[in-house]
């Protein structure tokens, strides 16, 4: 198919976990786990409430730090079997030791000990606070992430149930977040419309988590392309989701053409059925994406990473023709 090398900008460590690595865990701690895997074994909801639900039930079984190291390991090692060569991943101190900063060190730690393990991909983790935990607990979480801004740590985001609350609410979260120098995403116009990503502008974010959205506002389209700002879109998410009926029917090729800057990311992989590989396969059966596309995708994501600029130019030089 392709040896393109891939970067990948949006994807949740717990929603990458294998469901044999979460259940193995399970057997390892005798926790049994109920409503999380269907009859196949496979992540088992409904829609994206019940996704939500199922996603933080799985995180039952990720207590240690030591957990958390063994599953960016088990994580990488799929993105690397998939071609990806860089990514970055999004770490939530809620599920990483309670946004507590002396436990969010720690686990952050173990999280850079598993990226270690994996040398073919290079990993950056953009800290993400969940929406429907309110923006108090968004407020910790910025915190975390500032403290531990640096070289892994690169970036801030929000992800979680956009029906709760506006992008505002996280306003001091955000400003926190680009006061310690971190790159800035969130989630918005997946479940929210338009006016959520116009929300998130006010953000000042540089990158929005799926924004696919935009394409039901004429206006707000042209002001993304104009404005050069990086939509991490996820079309197996949504075509899994319920969003789009199909692949054919995503806005992706639409957005592409206006002049937005898209990119491809998988968000949840083994949730949505969906790898890099299978992303590109679809795309390119959808719109008959070639190689040529894919590399200028790839490219706009090395452009847009969280990342310092020597770490830039070894992935734009590797994407060169
Ligand atoms: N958390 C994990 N996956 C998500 C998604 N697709 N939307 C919002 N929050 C998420
Ligand atoms: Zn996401």
């Amino acid at each position: 198919m392709t040896d393109l090398p891939r970067i990948e900008l949006h994807l949740h460590i717990e929603g990458a976990a294998p469901p044999a690595f979460i259940r193995g865990l399970a057997a390892e701690k005798d926790v049994t786990l109920r409503g999380v895997f269907d009859e196949t074994g496979a992540y088992a909801f409904r829609d994206f409430g019940h996704f939500l639900q199922v996603y933080e039930a799985a995180t039952e079984v990720l207590k240690t730090p030591d957990d958390y190291r063994r599953l960016t390991r088990a994580v990488l090692e799929q993105s690397a079997e998939h071609g990806v060569v860089y990514t970055e991943m999004f770490l939530s101190p809620d599920f990483c030791g309670g946004r507590d900063v002396p436990a969010w060190r720690d686990y952050l730690a173990a999280i850079r000990e598993g990226a270690a393990e994996v040398p073919e991909v290079e990993m950056r983790g953009v800290v993400t606070c969940i929406r429907h935990f309110g923006p108090d607990k968004a407020r910790e979480t910025a915190t975390c992430a500032a403290e531990t801004a640096g070289e892994f740590v690169t970036g801030f985001g929000m992800g979680g149930n956009e029906a709760i609350g506006t992008q505002g609410d996280f306003a001091w979260a955000f400003d926190c977040a680009r006061e310690a120098g971190l790159g800035l995403t969130t989630h918005a116009g997946e479940f929210g419309g338009p006016e959520s990503v116009r929300q998130a502008l006010e953000l000042g974010v540089s990158r929005i988590g799926h924004g696919v959205r935009c394409i039901e506002d004429d206006t707000l389209v042209d002001r993304l392309a104009e404005d050069g700002i990086v939509l991490e879109v996820c079309p197996g998410s949504n075509v899994a989701l319920g969003l789009y009926p199909r692949f054919d029917r995503h806005p992706i090729e639409r957005l592409r053409e206006r002049g937005v800057k898209v990119t491809v990311s998988t968000d949840d992989p083994p949730f949505f059925h969906t790898d890099m590989t299978r992303e590109y396969e679809a795309l390119n059966r959808a719109f008959g994406w070639d190689e040529a596309i894919f590399s200028d995708i790839y490219r706009t994501a090395a452009e847009a990473a969280f990342c310092d600029a020597a770490t830039r130019k070894r992935l734009l030089d590797r994407l060169a023709p």
